[in-house]
């Protein structure tokens, strides 16, 4: 057997009202993909922060290469070669890639030699087919640009055990792959890196092992080859899961989003969408795939108000809606569950049931008049936070101290509870875990039920796939093609995701 490099022994770590970690124990070997696997709030951030010596722990022992360490700062965890990139990232957006490497990071010199800096961090990207540029600003790069530098900064500083929180959530399936090659390569040269996702098949393609984190309790380490994706979700859930979906005939109700000819600009100036069509009727759930940054941003902003059309037209909910203000629009049964929830699906700051009600805090029941009606708020928020499973230990608690899962899911609880009639969902179960997955995707085929028209935007071909009525593929600002969800193909669907018309896609087969 390897050598066991890292050991947590009997980590528990309590939060005011919350054990986050109970006990656990998590042996990893050198050059190995060890996976943590769990639900939403099972603790696998907190035990990475732990270990990267962000949060200190209750109770229990960090032992690397076979000596106790007392890693009580994120700089000691450096410098025992531990890196980590988090599930939010950290990087500072007005900083230069380089900047951002080179900040924080002791060096005896008065001067920085950014320089010098900059030439060995190109070398150490190309090391790994990583193309970077050390002057561009943060605030310029993709989130999968972004994510490399992330992994750069952390290799940069010497780290030899790599920690990455939920690397994949914000990334395309090409974006995967890329990153899926640096892994291969890392643990080649004898890294060993502790990887965490929500996604099985992921999972089951890169791992060496897995470990089982349920309620706070390590419940079993496995070898990949000895497992599978079945057992892995009933270990994590502790019952059976089916994601598959059989969806009944839509019953097709008036249009709700009809979009004509639409054009905007994108943040860099350049045309973000042009010729824009889309027609969605209430009862059906349309998706729209296609690669991430081809638009469908620009898409989700024009139609909630965010951004100014500057030719065509928008109607929602049978009114014109061309450069609406985003509360008129929402006030005409829209229901928005925003594809970055920090920037626009909450506010970290404040508290659950604050927000829960952020967009009807100001009607009845929950004010009169001018006057907040704190015990319908507080009686509401719980009813949601039961029905969606956010585990917390009261509505009181902010909103940003929830784990990453369930800071969607108290997002998903404020909008579904809303009843809308056009309800638009970007990427709604980005970074839940399967159990939550199931339901957030149960409540969507059932406010289509109820007759709501669901625009569902993702980069996950499989979740548009089984989830929609039709399939309306975006790329490069433009509508390719719509196809049937029933006759549609992943060949073909990934065709026109590239950028072929869809009779072209078609014919191409
Ligand atoms: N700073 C904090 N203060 C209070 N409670 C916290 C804090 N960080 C985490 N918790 C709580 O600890 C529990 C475990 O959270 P953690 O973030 O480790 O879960 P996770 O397994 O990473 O979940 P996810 O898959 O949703 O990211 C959660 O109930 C969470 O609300
Ligand atoms: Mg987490």
């Amino acid at each position: 057997m390897a050598e066991n490099i890292l050991e947590m022994r009997e980590i528990v770590k309590q939060f005011p009202g919350v054990l986050a970690n109970d006990h656990v124990t998590f042996k990893v070997e050198k050059g190995e993909v060890h996976t943590l696997l769990g639900e939403n709030g099972a603790g696998k951030s907190t035990l990475m922060n732990i270990l990267y010596g962000l949060y200190s722990p209750t109770s229990g022992e960090v032992w690397l290469h076979g000596k106790k360490v007392d890693i009580h700062s994120p700089k000691v965890a450096i410098e025992n070669g531990i890196g980590m990139v988090h599930q939010h990232f950290m990087l500072i957006p007005a900083l230069s890639v380089i900047e951002n490497v080179v900040l924080g990071m002791s060096e005896n010199k008065q001067v920085l030699d950014l320089e010098g800096a900059s030439k060995a961090l190109v070398e150490l990207a190309e090391k790994y087919n990583m193309k970077i540029d050390p002057h561009e600003m943060v605030e310029n790069l993709t989130v999968g640009e972004q994510q490399r530098i992330e992994i750069l900064k952390a290799l940069y500083r010497g780290a030899d055990l790599l920690i990455l929180d939920e690397p994949t959530a914000v990334l395309t399936p090409q974006e995967v792959e890329e990153l899926f090659k640096i892994i291969n390569k890392l643990t080649g040269e004898g890294h060993t890196v502790i990887f965490i996702s929500h996604k099985l098949n992921e999972v089951m393609n890169i791992s060496n092992r897995v470990t089982v984190l349920r309620g706070g309790k390590s419940c079993e380490t496995v070898m990949k080859e000895d497992t599978d994706k079945h057992q892995l979700a009933k270990l994590m859930v502790g019952r059976e899961i089916d994601l598959d979906r059989v969806l009944e005939e839509p019953k097709l109700g008036d249009v709700v989003l009809e979009m004509k000819d639409v054009e905007c600009m994108g943040d860099k100036g350049v045309l973000a969408l042009k010729g824009f069509n889309l027609t969605l009727r209430k009862g059906e759930i349309l998706g729209i795939a296609g690669v991430d940054g081809n638009g469908q941003d620009e898409m989700l902003d024009v139609m909630t108000g965010l951004r100014k059309v500057t030719k065509g037209s928008i109607k929602i909910c049978g009114a014109d809606a061309t450069n609406a203000k985003p509360r008129d629009i929402l006030e005409r049964g829209v229901a928005h569950i925003p594809a970055d929830r920090h920037k626009r699906g909450m506010i970290k700051d404040m508290s659950i049931k604050e927000n829960l009600m952020l967009i009807n805090y100001y009607k009845p029941p929950f004010a009169k008049g001018k006057i907040l009606d704190w015990k319908a708020i507080e009686e509401v928020s719980e009813r949601m936070v039961k029905d969606f499973n956010v585990k917390t230990p009261t509505i009181e608690t902010a909103g940003g101290s929830l784990s990453g899962g369930n800071q969607q899911k108290m997002v998903l609880a404020r909008e579904l509870d809303r009843d809308p009639e056009f309800l638009i969902a970007a990427h709604p179960v980005r970074g839940l875990d399967i159990g939550a997955t199931e339901y957030v995707h149960e409540r969507l085929v059932e406010e289509r039920a109820k007759g709501a028209g669901i625009l569902l935007v993702s980069t996950e071909l499989e979740e548009v796939m089984t989830l929609s009525d039709r399939i309306a593929v975006i790329y490069e600002g433009e509508i390719m093609g719509v196809v049937d969800a029933e006759e549609a193909t992943v060949s073909e669907l990934g065709l026109m995701m590239a950028g072929s018309k869809r009779h072209e896609a078609v014919k191409g087969e």
